[in-house]
């Protein structure tokens, strides 16, 4: 990405910006149907531009969520777009990396934005680079007579340092520890996760430690028999498995860990359901 920068935009830019919304937005991704022949309307001041081989094809626009006071401490991406010719080389990356470290410069706390139900490209944009689900509005939207839902996602400006945490199952017969590094968890919505009610977090061998309990656990394996869902004989509990993503690391059931809130992690909806599309968005 060495031939792309990003930088704030200026007047001169304005002939590329309106290029941009009039090649970048439809139904599918703005719930406002923007007029053909508007020219770009945000302010020059809170929008980056990524320049590619010297042309202007990206921006991020990222300003106050209102004059509140007391959402001071928010800002929101109001609005982010690549020129459909060159997506996919990260520059939309590049963009959230620049609105990101703008919002810190300013001393937000939290980078907030909304993307609706029918936009899955922005959606895996955002969960590749850290952003989770905080509310789901659904049909929130009606496009062309179809209900579209919506969902409101956030990136933690002060996420919390990595480090050890322990958790047990329900007896106290299996105790772990975990190195929690990215504050990042699934929430699956496959059989055995949804029967389960796991929320996973999933880290390489090295940063799980089994404390005691190997001979409490039994388990359950099923399809290709890959995952090996493990649980207590004597209370039922899944505090951890090996999951079939990661055969060679450790899932682990943040409902399991001891004085920390699920709050704590920054959740992402995975679509177990659709396993073979979904799984390369998290290896
Ligand atoms: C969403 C958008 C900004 C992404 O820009 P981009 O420059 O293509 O994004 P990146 O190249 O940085 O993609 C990073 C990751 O996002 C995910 N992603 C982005 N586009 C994707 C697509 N079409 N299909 C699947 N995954 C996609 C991938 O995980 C990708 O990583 P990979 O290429 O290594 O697999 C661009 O598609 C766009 O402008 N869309 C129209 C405007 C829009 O919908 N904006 C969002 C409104 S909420």
């Amino acid at each position: 990405m060495s031939q792309t920068l990003v930088r704030l935009a200026i007047q001169t830019d304005l002939p590329a910006l309106t290029q941009l919304d009039r090649r970048c937005w439809g139904p599918h991704n703005s719930p406002v149907v923007l007029d053909p022949n508007r020219s770009f309307t945000m302010s020059l001041d809170t929008t980056w531009v990524a320049v590619h081989h010297g042309v202007v094809v990206g921006y991020v626009n990222v300003d106050r969520s209102s004059d509140l006071p007391s959402q001071h401490h928010l800002r929101r991406i109001q609005a982010i777009a690549v020129d459909p010719d060159v997506r996919r080389l990260g520059i939309g990356s590049l963009l959230l990396d620049a609105a990101k470290s703008a919002a810190k410069t300013q001393g937000a706390r939290k980078l907030t934005l909304r993307v609706m139900g029918s936009n899955p490209n922005a959606l895996a944009l955002y969960r590749k680079n850290g952003f989770g689900v905080e509310a789901h509005q659904r049909a929130e939207f009606n496009m062309n007579g179809q209900d579209v839902d919506d969902r409101s996602l956030y990136f933690p400006l002060d996420a919390a340092e990595p480090k050890w945490c322990s958790g047990s199952c329900h007896c106290g017969a299996v105790q772990f520890q975990v190195y929690v590094r990215t504050w990042e968890i699934l929430d699956c919505n496959c059989s055995v996760c949804t029967k389960k009610g796991i929320l996973h977090l999933i880290v390489p061998g090295e940063d799980f430690r089994l404390i005691c309990g190997e001979d409490a656990l039994s388990t359950y394996t099923f399809g290709t028999h890959t995952a090996k869902h493990h649980f207590c004989r004597t209370c039922g509990m899944h505090p951890f498995y090996v999951p079939r993503s990661h055969p060679d690391g450790w899932d682990v059931n943040v409902r399991a860990l001891e004085g920390v809130e699920v709050s704590a992690f920054v959740c992402m909806p995975f679509d177990g359901r659709e396993w073979a599309s979904s799984v390369t968005e998290i290896r």
